[in-house]
């Protein structure tokens, strides 16, 4: 049996973050992961460059029942904090829309400084040992992997969501908080691309490929303002997967596919300046040719010349396009999911430290706790902060 000050489940962001950071003041640090190598996710992320934070994070970019839990750590460690951190190891980073942060060479790099630091601070990451059972005792809590027991005074779990289960996803935290009383919301995949019904699958299937940028909102009202994407299964793209986070099944979501013009007033237009052209012709002008035909060929848009259109007719076309429903059939899952919605309730967290408060001693950062941010960064600036708020507890 080996003996630590700390043990932290899984070598993910957060629990790496945790790890250099208890290292650093002074602790014994363990971390155990089942995989081959630390930072799985980290080294997939951003399609291998890695959004690794984003400008500004602050609690609205988040959900999470409690919608003020994020705020104590984001304010103690911020995004600043961390682009500090990786431009003292030299990381070249660069900025895209939105605020969001990308490594400019790979993610291995980002990996790569978060190693150096648990190495400088002495932390031992224990790879290939997949987590098997925790008990509690007089003299801490026990961890039993498939390689030995570890003992600690302070478990951490960092062992994120479900998501991707070839790269560690996994319900571990979730059984582990469930053992010592703890509340756990109800999981679900999140940032994650709609499959359609069969329906629409047939009528979009050529449009594969095609991206528009729209203003998509979900029956709760949220608001994204990104592109979507036509899939061979259905609708990604970043105002889909934003959107996915606020969708539950059976819902709709309204898409305005020409979010920067005015429909009736560039018809009034049309027919003044072209009044022979076909609707067909002049949509086109506005949005991708296939997707327009479809429509037409369908008759969800009449096919006529502009100067043929009734005022009826006008306002319909115009509701259509600036109102698209769609009900999505579901979700790809948490195979294709970037992240977990729900978790470990944060009620019984405390936000400053992430204690239990039901049982000392034990703690749960990063992705298994019920907080999920948007696309954009903010998972990763939320394991950043949720982990040294953690370490510096410990
Ligand atoms: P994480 O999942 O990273 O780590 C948990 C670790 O626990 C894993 O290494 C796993 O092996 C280990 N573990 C689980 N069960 C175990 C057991 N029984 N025994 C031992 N070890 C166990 N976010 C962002 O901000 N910007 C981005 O660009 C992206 N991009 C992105 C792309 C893709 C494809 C995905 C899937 C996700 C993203 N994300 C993202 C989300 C981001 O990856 C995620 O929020 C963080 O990795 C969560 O970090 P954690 O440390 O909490 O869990």
């Amino acid at each position: 049996m080996q003996k630590f000050d700390v043990v932290i489940i899984g070598a993910g962001a957060a629990g790496l973050m945790c790890a250099a950071t208890a290292g650093y003041r002074g602790k014994s640090v363990a971390v155990l992961d089942m995989g081959k190598k630390a930072g799985r996710k980290i080294l997939i992320s951003g399609g291998g460059r890695s959004n690794f934070t984003n400008r500004v994070a602050t609690a609205e970019n988040y959900l999470c029942q409690n919608p003020h839990f994020v705020k104590s750590c984001l304010s103690r460690y911020s995004s600043n904090d961390f682009i500090e951190l990786v431009e003292r190891h030299g990381l070249s980073y660069h900025e895209r829309l939105h605020g969001q942060l990308f490594c400019d060479n790979s993610a291995q790099d980002l990996v790569d400084i978060l190693l150096t630091e648990c190495d400088w601070a002495g932390v031992e990451i224990k790879l290939r040992n997949e987590v098997l059972s925790v008990a509690k005792n007089e003299q801490g809590y026990l961890v039993t992997t498939n390689q030995d027991e570890y003992l600690c005074q302070s478990l951490v779990v960092a062992s994120g969501g479900l998501t991707m289960p070839k790269l560690g996803g996994s319900p571990l935290g979730y059984k582990i908080a469930e053992q010592f009383g703890l509340k756990v919301v109800p999981t679900t995949a999140a940032l994650v691309p709609f499959t359609l019904h069969d329906h629409d699958k047939q009528r979009f299937d050529g449009l594969s490929g095609i991206s528009i940028d729209c203003l998509v909102t979900s029956e709760s009202g949220k608001q994204f303002r990104e592109n979507i994407l036509f899939t061979h299964r259905g609708l990604s793209g970043p105002a889909i997967l934003q959107i996915s986070s606020y969708w539950q099944a059976g819902q709709a979501v309204t898409i305005n596919l020409l979010p920067e013009c005015n429909l009736t007033e560039q018809l009034e237009n049309w027919r003044k300046d072209s009044p022979k052209k076909s609707l067909k012709n002049c949509l086109t002008q506005l949005l991708p040719s296939r997707f327009i035909e479809i429509l037409i060929n369908d008759k969800a848009l009449p096919d006529k010349p502009v100067n043929q259109l009734s005022h009826s007719e006008i306002k319909y076309i115009h509701d259509y396009l600036h109102n698209w429903t769609i009900k999505p059939n579901g979700t790809e899952g948490y195979r294709t999911a970037e992240v977990t919605l729900g978790g470990v309730d944060t009620d019984e967290l405390s936000s400053k430290t992430f204690e239990a408060k039901k049982s000392a001693g034990l703690y749960f950062i990063g992705e298994v706790t019920d907080v999920t941010g948007w696309l954009g960064g903010y998972n990763f600036q939320y394991a950043w902060s949720c982990g040294v708020a953690c370490g510096m507890a410990l």
